[in-house]
């Protein structure tokens, strides 16, 4: 569905009537194309004393060819007109809540000399790691302070905490990478938590096969894409009335359709039967309609070694919705799932993580009333719905190889909407 203020907002007369009336201003989101850098511009890095991911985040800046200044970088003044494309600061040192101050002062002075869309990453150590109660409120600290970067760095930026655990620094570049590329344009405010693996971390897809509910339209089309594009082979699941639909999609990127109902009582030993019989097994699954396969795939084996399942929540899953406490229940019951399975498959080697959306423009939002579609639009540091896509992008970073220090994790794709925690 097309979002005719977000247009008219981006004209000459637009642009000056919202600057004037102080109407919202949402620009057009930076969003991946392939071959694009994964940052492309100038990275401000810097760290609070004592921070212990130093080495690992240069190593990474490095990796993704960044032009990097301040820490392991080239120097710059501050009142010079140098301009960023992101600042990284390593908070993880800061162990007393005094110390915060540091946060600040690496990021006031620069703040207004960023581009459109920039990315402020925060990166700390995990409050439940913490040494003690004082290190633990500081680092907790860091998510108020990284949720009002994200209200206030407008212009299409956004701004996110990683949370490392001790010896999980060998995992972060899958999540740093997300979080500084445009593959993240509609996630802001939001905190990831990198757990340790013994996983070694390869950023190679080696043809993976991806299972992907609900792939004929909308979110599920473009999970599908985005998987096929990343290199997965994608078995595509609709209802049988979509069978077309989803043949349509799955000849398109080279997968297979499945067309079955997954509310029908044999469907989850069906999926089973025909991932195992077909390929072997499956090595991502991304449950974007319904959610009661889990169980039948984990007891035949299919999920293999460093497997992946992904589930779709809601924000109404997390703030709950007028109207809708049958969907906000579904919804929350996701993130239950997430939380409680993450233990008892992390140390089978698979991991499970959800996204939860917030106003996507889909065919389900266009059936919205005109006035709560607006609204609903709107309410966002973006000022303007996220694009299936977004929800993508955030599935393929859970779904990479070199994501197995991810597990647990509940991300949300709302522009930093109002509603949700
Ligand atoms: N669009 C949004 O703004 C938004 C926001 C939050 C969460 N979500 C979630 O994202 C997911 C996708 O949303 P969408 O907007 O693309 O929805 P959609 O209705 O456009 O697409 C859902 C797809 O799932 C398929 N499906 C439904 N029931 C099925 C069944 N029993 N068996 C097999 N396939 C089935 C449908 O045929 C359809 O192709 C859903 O879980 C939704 O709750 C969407």
């Amino acid at each position: 569905m097309s979002d005719n203020y977000t247009k008219f907002a981006n004209s000459p007369l637009g642009r000056l009537l919202a600057k004037n009336l102080g109407l919202p201003m949402p620009v057009h989101l930076d969003r991946y194309q392939p071959g694009d850098a994964v940052i492309a511009g100038p990275v401000l890095f810097g760290s609070a004393v004592e921070g212990k991911l130093a080495h690992s985040v240069s190593g990474i800046l490095k990796n993704v060819n960044a032009d990097v200044y301040g820490l392991g970088g080239k120097s710059f003044a501050a009142d010079g007109d140098q301009k960023f494309k992101a600042l990284v600061f390593d908070a993880s040192g800061i162990k007393d809540s005094a110390d915060l101050i540091k946060a600040y002062q690496f990021f006031n002075p620069v703040m207004r000399k960023t581009d459109l869309c920039s990315r402020l990453i925060v990166l700390g150590t995990s409050p439940e790691a913490a040494e003690n109660p004082r290190h633990a409120t500081a680092q907790r600290a860091l998510e108020g302070f990284t949720r009002s970067l994200g209200k206030e760095i407008k212009r299409g930026g956004t701004a996110n905490l990683i949370y490392v655990a001790p010896g999980a620094e060998d995992q972060l570049e899958a999540t740093l990478r997300f979080f500084l590329s445009p593959r993240s344009a509609y996630v802001s405010g939001q905190v990831a938590r990198i757990t340790p693996s013994a996983t070694k971390v390869s950023l190679n897809w080696d043809k993976p096969v991806a299972l992907v509910t609900g792939a004929s339209r909308g979110i599920g089309e473009a999970i599908a894409r985005t998987l096929a594009r990343d290199g997965a082979h994608v078995v595509g699941l609709d209802i049988p009335q979509l069978g077309d639909d989803l043949k349509v999609v799955t000849n398109l990127i080279g997968g297979s359709a499945l067309a079955l109902d997954i509310t029908a009582g044999d469907a989850p030993a069906k999926i089973a039967d025909y991932l195992k019989s077909n390929h072997g097994g499956v090595d991502i699954v991304v449950h974007n309609a319904g959610e009661r396969i889990n169980d039948a795939l984990i007891a035949q084996g299919a999920i293999r070694d460093n497997g992946r399942i992904i589930c779709v929540s809601s924000i109404s899953g997390i703030a709950g919705n007028m109207g809708q406490t049958n969907y906000a229940m579904s919804k929350a019951g996701v993130i239950g799932m997430v939380q409680s399975m993450a233990k008892v498959l992390g140390p089978k080697n698979i991991t499970i993580n959800a996204v939860a959306p917030g106003f996507i423009e889909t065919a389900m939002t266009a059936a919205i009333p005109f006035a709560i579609r607006e609204a609903g639009r709107r309410m966002n540091s973006m000022a303007q719905g996220g694009l299936p896509e977004d929800v993508a992008e955030t599935i393929a970073w859970y779904a990479s190889p070199a994501a197995a220090g991810l597990n647990g994790n509940v991300v949300r794709v709302c522009g930093q909407s109002l509603i949700g925690a």
